[in-house]
């Protein structure tokens, strides 16, 4: 009773999206001020404690399963994966090791490779090969340890017992790569600024030009380039860098080529968006983030190696606690070595009940109709009196007044009215306002209903 309880205020929950704000109107400290100082002595009985946390929370929640969702990036999560969460608690795995769960590390490398060859991924990075794909918490963590496999590589093992050594490591990336980047060479103790920027071209992609005479800049002064980051998909404006130019730069100066497709790599389902590929030969590894586009929930990055003994000479050690005969027998994965974390929970359920039970060919239809929309809804700003970016990506959509203060209080006044929340970006030096459609309620309706929001508040600047 507890359970379909649980299940009931979820979907209370839901039904209540069509028409909450997508912004709640909280004050900072509200939520904690309603909490007692001191966690309770004496146990509630579930019902009471369920309709409590409920109160609590949900006047504090954000619209991200809203169908009105175009804030960042979209978070969906569907009923299957709710239940393979669901069961992955309830079966309470800890699949570290083959032997600590075999049904937890054997469905999540076959779910793995039935999605790489939904995406048509090439076979260097299939599980039955010498590559593979796992399931990280994020594609932050899976660009970390594509530097640090990478790292590895190029240290020729000698990093993992003997740390960095004195070298100036420097890797390249985008101006408009995600911030993981950054993140993951400040954590890798190379320092931030060793991450090169290099500028985008008119498509908005790495100009790969520039960054070929970065390299060699780099390695005239002694530095050690190690590792190029490429972007299917950035956050700002979905933009996309072309592998087939910067593929072989990587494999000429020998760098270890890793590729961000955390948000419009799901686009690749469908056959006719798989120019994104053109080069993916030369990539080392390659991840995405069902998390987003997919009805999967948080978290759920899936991330490629083309040789998975890169990525295990960087991470692994064997405490003897740990050792077993089906690992010094070999023929088994221990997920333990392909991630940061030791532990790790059977996430790969709820990729497979969603995939069973959405069926590739209704995950295709739903990213069609999502890039359907965000194109009516750019052709119908361009008939407005604002700036729309080109090149339009898939479900991304930005827009721009005359200059960033009107762009500015335009982005005001459109949420104001919390109905729909829109964030914006920096990009190549100007303001722009983001519409991020992808969010699995989105239906027509919505889409237009945003669009005459955006003209109201248009008109209502004028
Ligand atoms: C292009 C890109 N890469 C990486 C990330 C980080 O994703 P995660 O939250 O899975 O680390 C994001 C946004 O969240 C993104 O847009």
């Amino acid at each position: 009773a507890d359970g379909k309880a649980t299940l009931e205020a979820i979907g209370q929950y839901w039904a209540s999206l069509e028409q909450a704000p997508v912004r709640p109107e909280v004050e900072p400290g509200a939520i904690d001020r309603s909490m007692p100082r001191e966690a309770p002595e004496h146990a509630m009985a579930f019902p009471e404690a369920l309709k409590l946390i409920t109160s609590l929370v949900e006047p504090g929640l954000v619209g991200w399963q809203s169908p009105r969702w175009h804030a960042f990036w979209p978070a969906n999560g569907g009923p299957a994966s709710l239940f393979g969460d669901m069961l992955s608690a309830g079966y309470g795995q800890q699949g570290m090791l083959w032997a600590t769960s075999p049904a937890c590390t054997e469905v999540e490398a076959r779910v793995v490779d039935w999605l790489r060859i939904l995406l048509g991924l090439p076979d260097r990075f299939s599980i039955d090969g010498p590559g593979g794909g796992v399931i990280q918490d994020s594609a932050s963590s899976a660009t970390l340890l594509g530097m640090l496999a990478a790292r590895e590589r190029a240290g020729e093992g000698s990093v993992r017992e003997d740390g960095v050594g004195g070298q100036q490591w420097v890797s390249y990336v985008s101006d408009l790569a995600h911030s993981s980047f950054e993140r993951a060479a400040m954590i890798a103790g190379l320092g931030r600024r060793s991450v090169r920027k290099v500028p985008t071209n008119a498509q908005l992609g790495l100009d790969s030009n520039i960054l070929q005479q970065m390299i060699q800049e780099d390695r005239a002064k002694g530095y050690k380039p190690f590792f190029i980051g490429a972007t299917i998909g950035t956050t700002a404006c979905g933009s996309a860098d072309d592998l087939s130019a910067i593929g072989p730069i990587a494999e000429k100066e020998k760098l270890w080529l890793h590729v961000d497709a955390a948000m419009n790599g799901a686009a690749a389902l469908c056959p006719e968006y798989r120019s994104m590929h053109h080069g993916v030969e030369f990539a080392d590894s390659w991840c995405f983030n069902p998390h987003k586009w997919l009805p999967v929930h948080f978290d759920c990055d899936v991330f490629w190696v083309a040789n998975r003994n890169d990525l295990i000479s960087a991470m692994s050690v064997n405490p003897e606690y740990l050792r077993n005969d089906a690992t010094e027998e070999g023929g088994v994965i221990d997920y333990r070595d392909w991630q940061v974390p030791l532990g790790r929970r059977f996430r790969a359920l709820k990729l497979w009940l969603t995939l069973y039970t959405e069926g590739a060919d209704h995950l295709r239809a739903t990213i069609r109709k999502h890039i359907s929309m965000s194109q009516s809804l750019a052709e119908q700003l361009r008939g407005l009196n604002i700036d729309v970016l080109e090149p339009q990506t898939f479900g991304l959509v930005a827009f721009a007044a005359q200059d960033d203060i009107a762009t500015e209080q335009l982005q005001r006044r459109i949420n104001r009215s919390r109905k729909t929340w829109l964030t914006h970006a920096e990009i190549q030096g100007r303001r722009w306002i983001r519409v991020a459609v992808g969010a699995w309620r989105t239906e027509a309706n919505h889409m237009e209903t945003l669009y005459e929001d955006i003209s109201e508040a248009l008109k209502n600047g004028e």
